[in-house]
């Protein structure tokens, strides 16, 4: 039962959609209708508020993070599958049509719970990818697939699974990101996408 409940924690926590409450709360418009549709920071970004965009990407992530710690609380061997739902929980929420963000920031989260070493390895991936390319999406997708190799180099063998389910999800959010990236139509930060 244990991994029942981790799993509902996880997903119950996860599917807090803060980047829609935000905007809608302040007046920002509904994050659906904008750029790429998501209700992530990056999409909460190209209303223009950057305020609501950082507390989007911290509420996002602190909430992935909580999901593992309360698991790793109450049912130590279950918190990876605490993780796992917090991120579909984000990707797929019920009271959304199934349609939310994308991960990254969830991810981040759930990694820095797990394992903050990681957390950082990814951090570090993300900003390196953006820092040269300004393209968002593909500085997620290289941090989410950096966690599993991060967690492999870090000696942390029981986190490389996981990591690479809580990866193919980001990736599988992340389709038409993919398309756009491969047609050279991606946005980058700062343009509205
Ligand atoms: O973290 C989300 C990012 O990877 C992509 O977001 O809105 O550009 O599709 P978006």
């Amino acid at each position: 039962m244990d991994s029942v409940y981790a799993l509902a924690l996880g997903y119950l926590l996860g599917s807090i959609p803060f980047g829609l409450i935000l905007t809608r709360l302040f007046g920002a418009g509904d994050l659906r209708s904008i750029g790429s549709g998501s209700i992530g920071a990056t999409n909460v970004l190209r209303t223009g508020r950057k305020g609501l965009a950082a507390a989007t990407l911290l509420l996002d992530a602190g909430k992935g993070a909580l999901a593992v710690w309360i698991a790793a609380q109450c049912w130590p061997h279950a918190a990876p599958l605490a993780a796992f739902g917090a991120i579909v929980g984000h990707c797929f929420p019920v009271w959304l049509g199934f349609k939310g963000g994308k991960g990254v920031a969830t991810a981040l989260g759930i990694a820095l719970a797990l394992a903050w070493p990681v957390a950082l390895a990814c951090a570090g991936v993300w900003l390196a990818v953006v820092a040269v390319s300004r393209i968002s999406s593909l500085g997620g997708m290289t941090a989410a697939l950096a966690g599993p190799l991060a967690a492999w180099a870090l000696c942390r063998g029981e986190l490389i699974v996981p990591l690479a389910g809580i990866a193919l999800v980001v990736l599988w959010r992340h389709r038409a990101n993919i398309a756009r990236l491969r047609a050279g139509s991606e946005p980058r930060i700062g343009q509205k996408g």
